[in-house]
């Protein structure tokens, strides 16, 4: 694809711009791998783990299969299971509440902010009374950093150490964030993240890593992703899991990891573009005080959204929908637990939230492009509406 071609066509996530930029260093590691043969759990994704781990701070990373059993890991380790209650926000990925129901526990959900799309901690103090008022001992609350933005961390941790609850943060999508001068990897008691490919820090399949800063809590994780053996033996401990990192995927992570860190910037200064571009046409994301974002998605609040989509699809311009329902709304978590105030901002973000183009590589030309779509386009929903009221 020429040049050209791609700025006339942004991507949702441009890969292939990052792989051009990669050169060939992909290909050598995986040569490398072939040629020593470790294929899982080789020298990579130790070296994989020490790097993440120094990245951001904590004292040590246990990678794994995926995200999904990054948290799973996290909530075995402590041994979360039936009549445990875990606290999960209700507008997230599926992976979030599927985990508490996979551990055996029962799921809670929580409502969220509707400016920052995470965790609201009021709404988190209502449901931990919903879940006594059940019978439920309140063990575990997931807070997601939706969107590349950590949730409200110091508010959370407060409200888990009063309650006596654990704290494992969702941060599929906000590795490389921060808050208050702390990186994500060292906010919670465990930090689970994932290395899907469209994820700020992917690779070129499934991954995924848990952080954290106990001793013990790293050497049960490294036995429960690998069937529950214990260190250096064969003597199976632990009902376990077979989550364990392939060492090709390691040593791509490796290689990516070198462009990580100018991602990062370049990622933010497009979200200022489009903050700068959009604020006066719709809602647009906004960061806590304190508070840093990898923007995994560029995501906007509208009344318009279904006219919006389809503007955007006949300019070319690539949109997608994080997420279109609430859980609570979704087949297999209709009679889940909720706050008796409900969830309405979850269920009202689910039906006004789109999400643009966002990654480093995007030019100043294509988000420039993509702003004025956005804007004729909402410009005109919103005169379309006056017009059809006089
Ligand atoms: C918020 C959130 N949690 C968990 C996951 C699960 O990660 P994975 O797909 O690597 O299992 C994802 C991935 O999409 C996610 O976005």
């Amino acid at each position: 694809m020429s040049t050209e071609r791609k700025q006339a066509v942004p991507a949702f996530i441009d890969l292939a711009a990052q792989r051009e930029k990669l050169g060939d260093s992909v290909e050598r590691a995986i040569a490398k791998v072939l040629n020593h043969g470790q294929f899982v759990l080789g020298p990579e994704v130790a070296e994989l783990e020490d790097r993440l781990a120094s990245f951001c701070g904590a004292r040590h990373c246990v990678s794994c299969a995926n995200g999904t059993d990054a948290l799973l890991l996290a909530l075995m380790a402590e041994g979360v299971g039936p009549g445990d209650a875990v606290f999960v926000p209700a507008f997230t990925f599926v992976a979030t509440v599927e985990v508490a129901v996979l551990s055996g526990a029962t799921p809670v959900f929580v409502d969220v902010c509707p400016d920052t799309f995470n965790l609201d901690v009021e709404s988190l103090e209502a449901a931990i009374g919903e879940a006594k008022k059940r019978g439920l001992k309140p063990r575990c609350v997931i807070p997601v950093d939706l969107y590349g933005q950590p949730a409200d961390y110091g508010a959370i941790n407060r409200i888990a150490g009063k309650h006596g609850l654990l704290v494992v943060g969702d941060a599929a999508q906000s590795f490389g964030a921060g808050l208050e001068g702390k990186k994500v990897g060292t906010l919670a008691t465990y930090t689970a993240t994932s290395f899907y490919p469209s994820k700020p820090l992917g690779g070129y399949g499934d991954g995924g890593a848990v952080f954290t800063d106990g001793d013990d809590r790293a050497a049960r994780l490294r036995a429960l992703r690998n069937h529950g053996k214990g260190p250096g033996r064969s003597d199976t401990e632990y009902l376990g899991l077979n989550s364990r990192l392939d060492s090709i995927q390691a040593a791509i992570l490796l290689e990516k990891l070198r462009l990580f860190p100018a991602e990062i910037p370049a990622r933010q200064e497009c979200a200022d573009r489009y903050n700068a571009g959009l604020a006066a046409v719709a809602k647009v994301p906004e960061l806590m005080a304190g508070a840093t974002s990898v923007w995994a998605q560029y995501t906007i609040v509208t009344e318009d959204r279904d006219a919006l989509a389809k503007v955007c699809r006949e300019a070319g311009v690539p949109t997608a929908i994080h997420y279109a329902s609430a859980l609570n709304c979704l087949p297999p978590y209709l009679e889940t637990l909720k706050p008796p105030a409900g969830l309405g901002n979850a269920e009202w973000l689910a039906a006004r939230v789109i999400s643009l183009p966002m990654h480093p590589y995007l030019t100043t030309e294509a988000q420039d492009r993509i702003v004025a779509t956005v804007r004729q386009a909402l410009t005109s929903a919103k005169a379309g509406v006056a017009d059809a009221a006089e």
